[in-house]
């Protein structure tokens, strides 16, 4: 959530800070604000998106060799101009953007308001700037260590980084459960919230730990603990290329995402997966083999998406490697008394790998004894570093909101975990582990297949894009399918959908149920297909509207289907990684059919940072 960007260098800060903006616009995007230096302190902010800044500030002098800027997605304070980042302080000598959420804010205010202090946003962030700047007046000391003294009262996650007026060469960071990346360049330095507007600059950065605090001059780094300890930067690099983060000709980074699917399956698969040779590598799995085999449990904790591909992984896991499997939501888990027992096994999924949800969920899984493993495809993202071991999923950066590829992507790897630990275990035998191998590996090929009738779901986009609303239903390994068939067109469409197990359906949901209801069903040939539609006569006999997503010559759908998307057959574990690429497809034709901003829907942001 929110995205910020700073420079301090040679260079023209300003269109640095701009095109940084535009790469994070996915993480919020209600309003934008940038602070320079130029002639003293000058903050500009407007509601809306980085383009409507942009145009707000054409034709003003800008010049600046360090700045800040902020994309916001609203906690605080509805989406305006003046709840727009940077904030200033009283003083005036210091601008500030944040990302995340000071909880014990409400506290602070009452001390500052207390001593005078008048607020001119709803924002936890003026209300943190304030609280630095007075610590700042009261001891008139450096500003990095009136950060470090506020920042011990706080509570709650950040990124903030302060912008001085009487520091034109430093700029001061700190963090605590929001990413911070900081680009190293020769003679300047680069910070954002991930790594895609630093990438053109430089390929070398650092990743700032949880309660550190960085003082940012031009030729220098310097990071330090809260205890005022220095610690030793360590820059990592960047394995990402600009191309990853374009839109490369597509209308839509969500298309683009889409359409990448036979490349970012295969590229999560290759160097693991060789079926040929029947084997399968993934070294963070293998050194907790014995543990995940022996578990009394797994337990996958995610959110939206990531969740889904969790309950896909739940029906592989139990089929194959019979170990009793929860999906949970990371809301829920870490505000419950979960029972968490050592031993047992939690799977983190996230593609963002910030999510704070998840990211608190495990850290208290870990601290009663679990073993955390992560799924996850930012890497060097804080949930990758608090898993004991994991996979990635290098799918490459998703940057349309709504997670696609990165959702296959997690599929191929947990079902790889899957096959992994039930071919060891003894549950899965050689056979059909050697057939799902040379599945799997087939599935790439396949989803290329399948991306060649995207014209037909177009077709069916202009013709259902008026709907009021949307049932999906699916059993067995395609249930997951149905929930995020629907998750994707709330989000990209803005109509009401809803996804049920087919059978549950006839337990209320079928009261929705006319002529002007579009149910999709995902059909697929599998060990369900006769009781999926005995649910497809249900819907038919109440005259719905049936849309299938089924296998070639599957005749009994077709007669009972308004219409019928065709998917390459493949076992019914895999199934999933095929069926829900129409759904992301559909979602994807009717927003744009209603002339929505598809990779920007709103009131989402991409990476929820916040609880
Ligand atoms: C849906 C979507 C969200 C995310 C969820 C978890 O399209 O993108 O539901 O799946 O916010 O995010 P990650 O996977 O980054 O933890």
């Amino acid at each position: 959530m929110c995205g910020i960007v700073a420079y301090i260098g040679q260079r023209e800060a300003y269109p640095i800070i701009l095109k940084g903006l535009k790469r994070l616009e996915y993480r919020g995007y209600d309003s934008a604000g940038i602070a320079l230096l130029n002639g003293g302190l000058k903050v500009y902010k407007k509601k809306g998106k980085v383009a409507n800044l942009e145009e707000e500030l054409q034709g003003k002098d800008l010049h600046s060799n360090i700045g800040i800027g902020h994309t916001r997605w609203a906690t605080h304070g509805e989406p305006s101009d003046r709840n727009a980042h940077p904030h200033t302080a009283a003083s005036g000598r210091f601008a500030m953007i944040h990302n995340g959420i000071i909880e014990n804010y409400a506290q602070l205010k009452q001390e500052l308001v207390n001593k005078g202090y008048v607020f001119h946003s709803d924002t936890d962030t003026e209300v943190l700037l304030n609280f630095i700047d007075d610590i700042q007046k009261n001891n008139n000391c450096e500003p990095e260590e009136a950060v470090r003294i506020a920042l011990k009262r706080v509570v709650g996650a950040y990124v903030i980084v302060l912008l001085d007026r009487e520091n034109p060469e430093t700029l001061i960071a700190a963090r605590k459960g929001s990413p911070l990346v900081i680009g190293v360049g020769k003679n300047e330095h680069f910070l954002a919230s991930d790594a895609s507007p630093i990438i053109e600059y430089t390929k070398e950065v650092v990743y700032v730990n949880d309660y550190e605090i960085a003082i940012i001059r031009p030729d220098e780094l310097i990071l330090k603990n809260l205890g005022n300890e220095r610690q030793t930067p360590f820059i990592t690099k960047l394995d990402m290329e600009l191309a990853a983060i374009e839109k490369g000709g597509y209308d839509h980074f969500m298309l683009k995402e889409i359409f990448e699917q036979p490349q970012t399956i295969y590229d999560c698969l290759r160097g693991r997966l060789d079926a040929t040779a029947g084997t399968i590598t993934m070294s963070g799995v293998e050194k907790y083999a014995e543990q995940i085999m022996n578990a009394n449990r797994i337990v996958m904790v995610a959110c939206g998406t990531s969740w889904h591909a969790g309950l896909v992984a739940e029906y592989i896991f139990e089929e194959l490697c019979r170990i009793n499997v929860e999906v949970e939501y990371a809301s829920e888990f870490r505000y419950r008394n979960p029972v968490i027992n050592p031993g047992d096994v939690i799977i983190a999924i996230s593609q963002s790998g910030e999510t704070a949800d998840t990211l608190v969920a495990i850290e208290n899984a870990k601290s009663k004894g679990a073993i955390i493993l992560g799924v996850v495809n930012v890497v060097g993202s804080s949930i990758s570093r608090a898993s004991h071991a994991g996979a990635y999923t290098h799918a490459g950066p998703e940057i349309g909101v709504a997670s696609t590829k990165a959702f296959t992507a997690q599929l191929a790897v947990l079902t790889m975990i899957a096959l992994t630990i039930g071919y060891k275990k003894g549950t899965l035998g050689q056979q059909r582990y050697l057939q799902l191998l040379k599945e799997l590996e087939a599935i790439p090929e396949k989803v290329a297949t399948l991306l060649q009738s995207v014209d037909q779901i177009k077709n069916l986009a202009e013709k259902y894009k008026d709907a009021q609303d949307f049932l999906y239903l699916g059993r067995g390994y395609n249930f997951p399918v149905a929930l995020e068939g629907a998750l994707k067109l709330k989000e990209i469409s803005y109509i009401h959908a809803e996804g049920y197990p087919a059978a549950e359906m006839k337990h209320g949901p079928i009261a929705l149920v006319d002529e002007s209801l579009p149910v999709v069903f995902i059909a697929t040939k599998d060990s369900y297909h006769e009781k999926v539609i005995s649910n497809m006569q249900e819907i038919k006999a109440r005259k719905g509207m049936v849309i299938s997503v089924i296998n070639e010559g599957d005749e009994q759908s077709i007669a009972l289907s308004n219409d019928v998307i065709v998917v390459p057959e493949a076992d019914e574990i895999l199934a999933p990684m095929l069926s829900v690429i129409p759904m992301q497809l559909l979602a994807y034709y009717i927003g744009v059919a209603r002339g929505l901003d598809v990779d920007k829907p709103r009131n989402l942001a991409k990476s929820v940072t916040v609880e």
